[in-house]
């Protein structure tokens, strides 16, 4: 070996050595001389070892409650070594308890902040998106809010978008009259009422199914879209089904008022995922305002209740293509202060909600 490469392997075993001590001061809980040790050595050398004393300093400084600190020295060691898997989970465990201490201490746009981050590092994080429901929505959830719709409008006919496991459509009791349309259900839970499921797409649905035929001149008075979660086939879904409506037919959106970037972005790339479904609403809100839309913070991604409907409209249909490209790059931040300054937020408790619901349809029939 020549002297450079036994300069260079002692110098690694010293690290090794260094890194060992304060690890095994860390586990019997001297935290005060770890610390020490760490810090003389960064004194030194800021980037020691790829960032490895900076994550231990981080580790420390965690450990010992400071949540915000720890998130500066676990993003840097994070910076130094962004591959390293242990770095990164750490660092998300000081963003999640440094949102929970903001969030204690009233700083709720901090401690959105770094649930966000957590998901920004970690997007299959399961804790994070439920922390930023918990402290961005209220009220009833939104299978509880689609219920109290079914038992207040007893809809002669309802069409769902979307069934999945049937938790949804099994909401529905005689005498309304359903029709589902899913490609995929993986039905879990009995229908109470007569039920005809569609297992294709809602745009072939459209193209190929008699809607007015197959309900045999029932009125679809109550409808759910909850299928693909994009914006442009929420804007198809929405105007076939407006088409069929009447004006005081009430179509209910899901997934419209996403809590952060991540889960609410165009591609899936987190867990839980919502899709960008939220583009529509301000969509609608700009080119339909003979619309009325009511928005409900339901959890866990909130509910829109459209009505005011016109099946005669054709101004959507026309524009399409347009209406896409305006929207489809919204940002996330845009759609926060549109949310903050334009949208009809009602407070989620049923009474408040059926006041919105009726003086909607009143209004429309002055
Ligand atoms: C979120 S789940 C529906 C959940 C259900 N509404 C509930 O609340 O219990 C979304 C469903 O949409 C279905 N889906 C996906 N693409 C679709 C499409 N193009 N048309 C209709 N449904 C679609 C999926 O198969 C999935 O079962």
């Amino acid at each position: 070996m020549g002297e450079q490469a036994k300069v260079e392997s002692s110098s690694l075993e010293l690290i090794d050595r260094l890194l060992k001590t304060i690890d095994s001061l860390i586990a019997v809980g001297d935290l005060k001389q770890a610390e020490e040790l760490c810090n003389s050595i960064l004194a030194k050398d800021i980037n020691a070892a790829s960032g490895e004393f900076l994550y231990l300093k981080g580790l420390i400084t965690l450990k010992n409650e400071h949540y915000q600190d720890a998130v500066i020295l676990l993003t840097e060691a994070v910076n130094n070594n962004p591959t390293n898997k242990k770095f990164k989970e750490e660092l998300t465990v000081a963003l999640m308890k440094a949102g929970q201490s903001c969030q204690d201490s009233g700083s709720f746009d901090e401690a959105r902040n770094y649930y966000r981050c957590t998901l920004m590092i970690n997007p299959n994080h399961e804790e994070a998106p439920e922390a930023l429901v918990a402290m961005d929505m209220s009220g009833d959830y939104y299978l509880d809010v689609l219920e109290q719709i079914h038992i207040w409008l007893k809809p002669t006919a309802y069409l769902e978008i979307g069934v999945s496991r049937g938790e949804s459509m099994t909401l529905a009791k005689p005498p309304t009259f359903c029709v589902g349309i899913d490609p995929t259900p993986l039905i879990k839970v009995p229908f109470h009422t007569q039920t005809e499921l569609f297992k294709i797409e809602s745009d072939r649905f459209f193209a190929e199914h008699d809607l007015p035929a197959i309900l045999e001149g029932r009125k679809v008075d109550l409808s759910f879209i909850d299928g693909l979660h994009t914006f442009e086939q929420v804007f198809r879904d929405f105007i076939n089904v407006e088409s069929y409506c009447h004006p005081d037919t009430i179509i209910v959106l899901h997934d419209c008022l996403p809590s952060d970037p991540i889960t609410s972005a165009r591609n899936r790339i987190s867990g839980w995922w919502t899709g960008d479904v939220w583009k529509v609403l301000p969509c609608l809100m700009k080119y339909r305002p003979d619309l009325a839309i009511i928005i409900i913070p339901a959890p866990p991604s909130g509910l829109a209740i459209i009505t005011r409907l016109d099946p005669e409209s054709t101004l959507l249909e026309k524009r399409y293509n347009e209406l896409v490209e305006e929207f489809q790059g919204l940002t996330f931040k845009e759609f926060e202060k549109i949310r903050d300054e334009s949208f009809n937020l009602v407070t989620n408790e049923w009474e408040t909600i059926e006041k919105h619901i009726k003086e909607a349809r009143t209004n429309h029939q002055k």
